[in-house]
């Protein structure tokens, strides 16, 4: 494992559809055995919402990804090759 994605599923990122995001998230790193999905709390950065977090399983070097959305996500997820 070498990448962790925390999607955010606090109030203001779930009223911004959070769990279609978790769930596209789980759908689109489900064959990479590098790749594991969480939830997790607010990351108070609501302002920003939906936000997710990659967090390297190594490192532990953490990024921050705000306002996401479908497009924003592929990209994302492909960028972590
Ligand atoms: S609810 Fe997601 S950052 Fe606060």
């Amino acid at each position: 494992m070498t990448k962790i994605i925390r999607v955010c599923c606090g109030a203001s990122c779930s009223n911004h559809s959070a769990e279609d995001l978790f769930a596209e998230s789980e759908k689109r790193t489900s064959e990479r055995k590098d790749i594991r999905v969480e939830k997790r709390r607010c990351m108070n950065f609501c302002n920003y919402a939906p936000t997710m977090e990659v967090i390297d399983d190594i490192t532990q070097e953490r990024n921050v990804h705000y306002e996401m959305n479908q497009i924003r996500l592929k990209q994302m997820i492909d960028m972590l090759d």
